[in-house]
């Protein structure tokens, strides 16, 4: 079936992640861009609320937050949504990274991952969190450690499960083959310990290599996938143009992919999605096949989209709806490879 369902009612479709089968909308909420990492995102609160309200609505009800994002004031900004209407909402946050002076570090002592929990859930203006995910592993702490913590927040019924993210993957990227393998490791460490309800790692079409082995790992457990960066920092949506520059706040400034000469380069990655686009009616956009592409990868995977802005959570919720036929995930498959590495 092709196209975008336009008839009955407009809430997105549910999917369950995790051994709990806790029900999400099957496409999430990331509210990074609206505190954290993109330009002009610090003087947009109110419009950001509206899109917390306006995603809420449409039955994407997984809020994708993290105490760093701000820092804080993110978390400030889900609380107020939260607080009228909690019961609508799927609040995932995370802990283990902070924000100093020059740099960011980790920090995964016990003491602290249970402080941090209790300020986060009074930021959230919460009583619980329904995923409480360990953003960073801290190299100087045995992450059974910090997940023993964890574990016992869920316990103190302060959480209801727990999340991994398996980020900060740039020096395996540079050595290719295994980017995950680490995580790995790493994860059958932690699920000796207390059950993984979720993993969260980058996954869109222009940074597949999750689909190599962290998602099947994942879906062989019955463990949810959250897939960030789901439209490429913004790229995959087509609304960018190669050299428009980015303030240095935004993340983009420095990223090897958003040069003028790569953008140009990926922009056939671009070009394809519009055209899978283009079968599926006029209206259909790229950042919606990107998205439709990412549900199409398994019934266990959520994507992330991060937006401030009504119009795009609107748009992005309406991919749930998207069913790409083999047609379109064959071709999608051909796509050139990105351009443009950390290296
Ligand atoms: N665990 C981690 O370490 C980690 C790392 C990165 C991200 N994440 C999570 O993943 C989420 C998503 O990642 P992300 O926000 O960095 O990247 P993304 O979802 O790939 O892209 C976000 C960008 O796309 C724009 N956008 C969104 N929908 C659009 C549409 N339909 N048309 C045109 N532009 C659109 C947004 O603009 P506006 O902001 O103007 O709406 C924003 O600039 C984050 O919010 C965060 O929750 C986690």
């Amino acid at each position: 079936m092709g196209g975008l369902e336009r008839e009955g009612h407009e809430q997105v479709e549910r999917r369950t992640i995790g051994a709990a089968a806790l029900a999400v909308g099957a496409v999430g909420l990331g509210c990074m861009p609206m505190s954290w990492a993109y330009s002009g995102s610090r003087q947009r609160g109110e419009e950001s609320l509206r899109a917390v309200h306006r995603a809420l609505d449409l039955g994407s009800t997984l809020l994708d937050t993290a105490d760093m994002y701000g820092p804080f004031t993110n978390e400030l900004l889900v609380g107020r949504a939260l607080k009228e209407r909690r019961q609508d909402a799927f609040v995932s946050t995370k802990v283990g990274l902070l924000v100093g002076e020059q740099h960011i570090v980790a920090n995964g002592r016990p003491g602290y991952v249970k402080r941090a929990c209790d300020a986060s859930l009074r930021r959230l203006q919460t009583d619980v969190i329904d995923l409480y995910q360990l953003h960073r592993a801290d190299p100087e702490v045995p992450v059974e450690e910090t997940w023993g913590a964890m574990a016992e927040l869920v316990r103190a019924g302060k959480v209801r499960a727990l999340g991994y993210c398996a980020m900060g993957a740039r020096g395996g990227r540079r050595s290719g083959a295994g980017l995950h393998d680490a995580t790995i490791r790493q994860l059958r460490r932690v699920q000796q310990v207390f059950p993984v309800t979720a993993v969260q790692a980058e996954l869109s079409v222009w940074s597949p290599e999750a689909g190599d082995a962290l998602l099947p790992w994942c879906a062989e457990r019955g463990i949810g996938f959250l897939a960030a960066m789901p439209l490429g920092n913004g790229f995959l949506t087509g609304t960018l143009t190669p050299g428009q520059g980015f303030e240095p706040d935004d993340v983009r400034a420095r990223h090897p992919r958003f040069t003028a000469e790569m953008m140009a380069a990926n922009q056939p990655i671009v070009v394809g999605l519009r055209r899978v686009a283009r079968r599926h009616g006029e209206d259909v956009t790229p950042a919606q096949v990107a998205l439709a592409w990412i549900l199409a990868q398994g019934p266990h995977v959520v994507p992330i989209p991060g937006s401030k802005q009504e119009r795009w959570v609107t748009q992005n919720a309406r991919a749930a709806t998207l069913r790409l036929t083999e047609r379109d995930l064959t071709e999608l498959a051909k796509l050139p490879r990105a351009q443009g590495s950390w290296e």
